[in-house]
């Protein structure tokens, strides 16, 4: 059988990422430099290196995540279809699985197992992380949470695992379909080669690859690659980490600024493969705004303000006071949850003539539900709202989960339904082997009534365009800096690439600020619905058809 010959020459920068013997490694660059084949070429490149297991075949598993599945499957995929085509790797659709899979000339075979899995689909990264990788591929990680980054790190080296000696066979699924252990004796351990080598081949080299346009100055790749930490932790000890891990690459723009002209830079990298060379960015200058040619032509750190804001109503100086908003003590407060992995909750009031007040908001990026209840928004509701009625608490219906994995979704964790007990009435060990407390919230957290996108957005508007006795009908506090940003503009619909005409995508774009907008939605809902002081007894949650909001009277 003839294989096709991959003529893969790398940039210089790709020869530095590929050289570099970091467990982390993130490429950073302009659009078109090559940081995708880069990322591709190096699981490639590992999964030949991957040791043969004592029947001589190289065992890896990669993840490999996208923000949308829409753009896995129109970029991540065709890329790397591009540069491993069917006779190297086979591909099935739902989900999206590729294998590679063929003979060296030393007699061994590669097969490395590729996953590919999309962020707005949470169950599916939930089970992926699940599983034993080798390494994991974060394709265009400026619009992924960190806790991918956190979680990542901990799932890749486990394939082929260290521990067991087992080799799980996977179908083109993801699923197990046998566990082999045949290089372990009838007492479970490792068998030995004549020459006193294990049989058993572990993972040869994990790896976490990462590639990006360039994120804002705030994100948590920009905290990494040029302050070194973190700002949630600066200590010593963590920078250490960083360094000893993590390794950055930065890919050159393809042109030099002089005053207001760009000049082809000599430097620039990828530019033969490129439709056009130089005229492939050139025509880009011509269509786009200066923000978008500073990030993704001249691959600087920064925003891109060309989306449409979600709420053209907010006006900063009249929605948001200059000090932050008073907590009125008599009032009852609403809970506004979003799950995911970026955990956040919007907590707000509504006075009796109907004005909102968005008063508190928290949001973490790398923790998990549970711990984001527990550490965070718990002593906080303690510290600043002891003894004050809580009127609702919203999740997203959708994130409340349904079947199967209802026992774990983000309601049932806040709602501690998750606990399981064994016979002694002992509760059951976490993955991390701690005994799981109960969270003891103090409410129940229910399922928002709709998860309509417009129907939140229209509802959240219905506020921002009305006045209450001469006081604008929403008030944003200073202290709630995600909101606020995402209202002046950072929760957005997405510029479409098309010449000529203005076209934006019809649902928001995720993004960080969607995040804290999605909870603060759940919240409005709660008010629009007409709360009651105590949700447990009177409020009717049985929206299990959110469809149907009649009850909401909305
Ligand atoms: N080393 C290379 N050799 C040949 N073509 C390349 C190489 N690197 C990238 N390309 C091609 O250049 C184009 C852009 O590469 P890509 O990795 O998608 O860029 P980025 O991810 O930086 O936007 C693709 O068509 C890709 O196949
Ligand atoms: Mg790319």
């Amino acid at each position: 059988m003839i294989i096709t010959t991959i003529n893969y020459i790398a940039s210089p920068t790709g020869a530095k990422f590929h050289a570099s013997n970091k467990v982390v490694r993130g490429v950073l660059g302009p659009v078109g430099n090559g940081k995708s084949v880069m990322c591709i070429n190096e699981i490639h490149r590992l999964a030949v290196l991957q040791e043969p297991n004592s029947d001589g075949i190289r065992k890896t598993k990669w993840g490999i995540f996208r923000n949308t599945y829409d753009q896995l499957e129109s970029t991540t995929l065709a890329t790397f279809k591009q540069w491993l085509p069917w006779d190297v790797c086979s591909i099935t659709m739902k989900p999206i699985r590729g294998m590679i899979k063929y003979p060296l000339a030393d007699g061994t075979t590669v097969e490395a197992l590729c996953m590919f899995v999309s962020v707005d689909r949470p169950d599916d990264v939930k089970k992926l992380l699940s599983l034993e990788l080798t390494g994991v591929f974060l394709n265009e990680a400026r619009e992924l949470p960190y806790a991918l980054v956190k979680a990542a790190r901990e799932r890749i080296g486990r394939y082929p695992s260290q521990i067991d000696g087992y080799t799980d066979v996977y179908d083109n699924n993801g699923e197990l379909t046998y566990s082999a252990p045949k290089e372990l004796d009838s007492s479970g351990n490792v068998t030995f080669n004549k020459d006193g080598t294990p049989k058993y081949k572990p993972c040869t080299r994990k790896a976490l690859l990462m590639d990006t346009n360039p994120p804002e100055d705030d994100h948590w790749w920009y905290q990494l690659a040029e302050d070194g930490c973190l700002k949630s932790n600066k200590s010593a000890e963590a920078k250490r980490a960083v360094t000893e891990i993590f390794d950055f690459f930065r890919g050159p723009a393809p042109f030099l600024k002089e005053g207001d002209n760009y000049i082809d830079n000599p430097l620039a990298e990828n530019i033969k493969f490129l439709p056009g060379g130089y005229k492939y960015y050139r025509d880009m200058l011509a269509g786009n705004s200066e923000d978008h040619i500073n990030v993704m032509i001249m691959g600087n750190y920064g925003t891109i303000k060309d989306g449409k804001p979600v709420y053209p109503q907010y006006n900063d100086r009249i929605h948001c006071p200059e000090k932050p908003l008073k907590i009125l003590e008599d009032l009852p407060i609403g809970l506004g949850w979003d799950g995911g992995l970026t955990p956040t909750c919007i907590i707000g009031q509504q006075t009796e003539r109907g004005q909102l007040r968005i008063i508190a908001e928290m949001v973490s990026e790398d923790m998990g539900v549970r711990q984001f209840a527990r550490d965070i928004v718990k002593p906080f509701l303690q510290r600043n709202f002891y003894g004050m009625k809580i009127a609702f608490s919203y999740i997203d219906p959708a994130g409340a989960g349904r079947g199967e994995a209802e026992a774990k979704s983000a309601m049932n964790i806040l709602n501690d339904e998750y606990i399981e007990y064994n016979e002694d009435g002992e509760s059951v060990l976490n993955e991390d082997g701690d005994i799981l407390q109960p969270l003891n919230m103090g409410f129940e957290t229910e399922k928002a009534p709709t998860n309509d996108p417009t129907r939140r957005i229209d509802a959240v508007n219905s506020y921002l365009i009305k006045m209450v006795e001469g006081e604008p009908g929403y008030l944003v506090s200073r202290s709630c800096p995600m909101i606020r940003k995402g209202k002046i503009g950072g929760y957005q619909y997405k510029r479409m690439q098309m010449s000529g005409e203005e076209r934006y995508k019809d649902k928001p774009d995720k993004n960080k600020y969607s995040h804290p907008a999605d909870a603060e939605q759940y919240l409005v809902l709660g008010f629009m619905g007409g709360y009651v002081v105590d949700s447990s007894d009177d409020y009717d949650d049985d929206f299990d058809d959110y469809e149907d909001v009649g009850v909401m009277g909305y």
